[in-house]
Order: C-alpha cells, then structure tokens, then sequence
C-alpha cells in the first residue's frame, strides 16, 4: 500500500516540524526535499558545477551537519531555479512517495509537480516575520550571532526567488488544504494538520 502526503510551504513555515510529527503519528517514513536542495548548493558552494552536483547526489551528501545554514538556504534556492537540477532530483523523490507503507514530502512543489496525485497535500504558510523570527530563534539557540533584520530580508528574498522562477515555483496545489500557523502553537498546527489528513483517508 502506498499513501503520499504533500507538504509544501515557504522557508520556517513550520513544514519540518509538522512532517516529522505526521510521519511519526501515520507510521510513514519522511522525506525533507529541501535537504536534496541544500546540498548541491553546498557543492556548488565548494565549487562543483550544480547540475553535475545534482546528478551525482548520494545518501552521505544529505547527512552533512552543515547544511542548515543561511548561506546554504540561499545557494540552495538559487541551484533550485535551475531546470537541469530540479530534473536530476526528480525519479528519487516520485519513488520514495510510492514506496510501501506511505510517505511524507515535505518541500515547495510536493504537491503540485513531484507528486499531483498524492492522497493528502497540504500548504503550510505564515507570515514573512513570525517566520523570520522562528529562523531567528533557531539560529540563536545554535549558537550563531544572527540580528533579526537580516534573517527578514533573508526569507523575503528566498520566497521571492521560491515563488518566482520559471520552473516548478512555489504556490499551494488546487487541492491542498492551507494551514497558517502565523498564530498556531506547534501542538495545535499538527493537530490541524492530521485532522486535514484523516478526512482525505476516508
Ligand atoms: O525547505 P528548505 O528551506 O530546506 O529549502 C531550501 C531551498 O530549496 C528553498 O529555498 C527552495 C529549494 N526547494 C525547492 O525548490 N523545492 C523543494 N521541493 C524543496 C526545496
């Protein structure tokens, strides 16, 4: 049996936290498509050609510590915009949704390319500055000297290049249902998030 639920939603929209907890409460194995993105920006970082990075991707890449950085978050929305490197990425993603005993896709364009025809999408949005202020919250606990107004006009420009491009850009599937967790606690997002799921069940 094979079950996808698409998560799809801006940068610190609260879609990681919530495809976690999905995952662990459905019994399904999760997918974090943003790290596929991260790490050939990594590489292209490094100074690997990213189309090549793409097509060469293994399982170690994904695992890095360091990818969870802004400068990664930027070179990865910029390696996404490229049409060659979202095609390289694409037969891993479709088969890790169809495999046995369900999935969870967590990313920008889950459930309106990678998988259209997933049994459950989701769009998990928030506003640019309770979003900006989760990202600026995670970056501190880490330890890393971060101000406010940077991380602001960090997520702005990454949505407006997410939205933007050509290829794939970010918006909700015609069938996704929209969670704002602007106002949402953690507990009360994923609560809404599995109701939205159960009902597509059936
Ligand atoms: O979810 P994230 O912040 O880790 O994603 C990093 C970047 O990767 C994001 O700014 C855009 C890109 N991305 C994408 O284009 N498509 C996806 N399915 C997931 C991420």
């Amino acid at each position: 049996m094979s079950f996808a639920i698409a998560i799809d939603g801006p940068a610190a929209a609260g879609k990681g936290t919530i495809s976690k907890a999905v995952a662990s409460h459905f019994g399904f194995a999760h997918l974090d498509t943003g790290l596929l993105y991260r790490a050939v920006g990594k590489k292209m970082l490094t100074g690997l050609e990213p189309v090549e990075a793409a097509k060469t991707l293994t399982p170690e890449d994904l695992e890095r510590d360091d990818l969870r950085t802004p400068e990664v978050a930027q070179a990865a929305s910029k390696v996404a915009a490229i049409p060659e490197v979202r095609a390289a990425l694409v037969d891993f993603q479709r088969a890790f949704a169809r495999r046995a005993g369900g999935a969870v896709l967590d990313g920008r364009d889950i459930g309106t390319v990678i998988c259209p025809d997933a049994e459950a999408k989701l769009y998990v949005t928030a506003s640019a500055e309770v979003r900006a202020k989760r990202r600026f919250d995670e970056l501190s606990a880490k330890g890393m000297d971060v101000v406010f107004e940077t991380v602001l006009q960090d997520v702005k420009e990454r949505d407006a290049r997410d939205m933007n491009r050509a290829d794939a850009p970010l918006k909700p599937a015609q069938d996704a249902v929209q969670i704002d967790t602007s106002d949402l606690s953690i507990d009360a997002a994923v609560a809404a998030a599995i109701q939205a799921i159960e009902t597509r069940q059936g």
